[in-house]
């Protein structure tokens, strides 16, 4: 059993990890081991003392779930006004049942009680954390996390991401030496930062204590990173309460989204390993099928003859899936705006560019032995769409101003009833009439202006995910990606409704390995969808090898966004190989690892391990002084079992232990250099 309780004292146990608190004199919950795994008979709870009286035992005591009020002067998970204004909390212990997962009830006597959720997954070393507020009496919510977290150290370093459009993904590493808030407030998860925290001492790829919690929700969210002056450090993520009230009547709860938290001694790749097999227990396990997209080969001038013609092709190459990405619908021409200021609300096939509908296409695509794709932005609506006007109150904006455009389009309103059935009913119609097996759903600005309500906030990303629950129900099978102008909704809650992310719009080959590597710290590979396009790239306007090109994009979900029309026959050829290659080393791309490389020469080093073997991926993008060799040292193998496997056109067998401590020497030259090996387990 992976929870124990022992008199006020609980413990959730996962295979090598505890997770324990217990209930001080006062009745609060206080926070007592994370970290390698103990048994609860030989907790010893010191006593806690005031420090001084400035130093009162609500903040001394590190807390399981604090609430706003009284001497709380460190971050506070709860906060709330009652219907005099008065804002005191002061919730204490009121008992707890033990189910499938752990349920600690707290009580404050003004009507408010909070049910804090532990549920374990113990052979990933994961733990579940998620809260429930009850009202007894109206209140108005104005801050509740989802749950608040203590390190037992001060020295630690936090890991996450820095970006921007084109630039998601870009991994940041700082010393907590105060504190330090990471935060959307855009309305969706965002490109900047994401929401999870990853703190670690000392720690390296395979050594050293790392903890890591990531937010289930992809909306306005905030991560409190705080270096306590009680000499621990202290981790809080929870729906953003920025502009947040989320009014609550007597009988009333509010369930916040989940946090995921795992902890290792072992190093960042033992971390992602266990998130990773979180982000893979949401998904379905089949892989990805190799994608075509047809967005950079023609943008919004879609037609049905041209993206047959590109139909024929993706198949030549071997491409599983294709996908129509935007301009099929609505009036979405591209002149003279550039596309983006009509089309996005009126769902209906463009005549002009489909005489007969999607079906010649679609029959087309399923002759040459591929599932058909088709790309939305069902939260959109443009100025100019016959959906505006027929319903201008659908839109997000405030009494007496000017509704906000960016990319030329308004954010419909989901918390209406109205606007949730109609994008049900306009997915469920386009679903049903057509045989469609891949739905890539975009959204291509943030939210603004959302008028009084204070919880829209969070009602929007409900409802969004609400709707896909609904939509993949009625039609089963039927894959989703999630994509926000590139990589803006990645998080543990897209991942929950969602099948596939879109990373970025960048996809210059080489930007790529960094924000592949920046992703994979925390999301599984498997749902890191990645495209090989065009050169010279529309954004970096850099011409990289079609081989280098190729090898970056299987190190994700393949996907092949080319104009093929324009392609030599030599490239679609090498191209068919890629892809055929693969498919073949698919199987074996299971366990993501971000190797070291040890050169002076700047390798870039990723590999797969699976219980059949490995795949190993090396990267050169520019030669440097002395045109150095690399030692690879592989991770994930069995060290008694032996692999065979090619290098320098000789076929090697070697122990999986060879292999990880001694490892094999690689060298590339030129730039943009890159090369695949494969490595099979053989019987033993
Ligand atoms: C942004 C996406 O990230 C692109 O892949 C493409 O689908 C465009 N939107 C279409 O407008």
């Amino acid at each position: 059993m992976g929870i124990d309780v022992a008199g006020s004292t609980f413990g959730i146990h996962t295979e090598t990890t505890s997770y324990v608190f217990g209930v001080t004199g006062e009745g609060l919950l206080r926070h007592l081991h994370w970290g390698g795994r103990i048994e609860l008979c030989d907790v010893i709870v010191e006593p806690l003392w005031e420090l001084s009286t400035n130093d009162l035992i609500q903040d001394v005591t590190p807390q399981e779930y604090p609430g706003h009020g009284r001497f709380r002067y460190n971050e506070h998970c709860l906060a709330i006004m009652f219907s005099d204004g008065g804002r005191e909390l002061d919730l204490r212990y009121a008992g707890h049942d033990l189910g499938a997962a752990l349920v600690v009830h707290l009580r404050d006597d003004r009507g408010v009680r909070v049910d804090l959720h532990y549920e374990v997954l113990e052979s990933i070393d994961v733990i579940r954390r998620w809260v429930v507020v009850y009202a007894d009496v109206p209140v108005s919510v104005q801050a509740v996390a989802s749950a608040q977290f203590h390190i037992p150290y001060r020295d630690l370093d936090l890991r996450n991401v820095a970006g921007r459009w084109g630039a998601e993904f870009q991994e940041i590493v700082q010393p907590v030496t105060s504190k330090v808030v990471l935060e959307s407030r855009r309305g969706i998860s965002n490109h900047h930062h994401n929401p999870y925290a990853v703190l670690s001492r000392q720690a390296t790829e395979t050594s050293g204590q790392v903890w890591g919690m990531a937010l289930a929700f992809s909306g306005n969210t905030k991560t409190v990173v705080e270096q306590t002056q009680y000499g621990q450090t202290l981790v809080q993520l929870g729906i953003n309460d920025a502009d947040l009230a989320i009014a609550l009547n007597a009988g009333d709860s509010f369930t916040a989204p989940a946090v995921v938290a795992t902890y290792t001694p072992h190093g960042f790749d033992a971390l992602s390993q266990n998130l990773h097999d979180y982000g893979r227990s949401l998904m379905e396990p089949t892989p990805r099928p190799v994608l075509y997209n047809s967005w950079e080969a023609t943008n919004f001038a879609v037609t049905c003859d041209a993206q047959i013609a590109l139909a024929h092709r993706a198949a030549q190459i071997g491409a599983e899936l294709f996908v129509v990405d935007d301009g099929w619908f609505g009036r979405r021409n591209p002149e003279p705006t550039g596309g983006i200021t009509d089309g996005l609300g009126d769902w209906w096939v463009d005549p002009a560019k489909f005489p007969d509908g999607l079906t010649p296409l679609i029959d087309e695509v399923h002759q040459l032995g591929m599932t058909f794709g088709i790309w939305v932005e069902p939260e959109m609506v443009n100025p100019g769409s016959d959906l505006y006007a027929a319903h201008p109150d659908w839109i997000y904006h405030e009494q007496g101003r000017e509704p906000d455009t960016a990319r030329g389009q308004y954010v419909l309103n989901l918390t209406l009833a109205p606007v949730q059935e109609f994008i049900t009913q306009m997915l469920d119609d386009l679903l049903a009439e057509n045989v469609i097996g891949y739905v890539k759903w975009d959204a291509n600005r943030p939210m603004s202006q959302v008028g009084a309500g204070r919880d829209v906030w969070y009602r929007h990303v409900q409802a969004l995910y609400d709707i896909v629950r609904e939509v993949k129900g009625r039609h089963p099978g039927v894959l989703f990606e999630a994509c926000a102008s590139g990589g803006g909704r990645i998080d543990f809650g897209a991942l929950s409704v969602f099948d596939d992310f879109w990373t970025s719009d960048n996809t210059d080959a080489l930007d790529r390995l960094d924000i592949h590597r920046g992703y994979s710290l925390v999301y599984p590979p498997q749902a890191m969808r990645a495209w090989v396009t065009d050169v010279p790239n529309f954004l970096s306007q850099r011409s990289i090898a079609l081989t280098f090109r190729f090898h970056s994009a299987m190190t994700g979900s393949l996907g092949i966004g080319c104009d093929l029309t324009a392609m030599s026959d030599e490239d679609l050829r090498a191209s068919a190989k890629h892809v055929q290659q693969y498919e073949q080393l698919r199987p074996l791309m299971q366990r993501w690892h971000r190797l070291e490389n040890p050169s002076s020469n700047d390798y870039r080093l990723i590999q797969y391990s699976s219980p059949a073997g490995a795949v190993l991926f090396v990267f050169l993008p520019a030669s440097r002084l002395g045109h150095t060799s690399t030692t690879v040292r592989l991770r994930g193998l069995e060290p008694t079992a032996r692999y065979r496997f090619e290098l320098d056109w000789q076929t090697h067998v070697a122990r999986g232990d060879y292999l990880m401590n001694r490892g094999v020497r690689v060298w590339l030259q030129g730039d943009y250099a890159s090369t695949v090996i494969r490595f099979d387990r053989m019987d033993d």
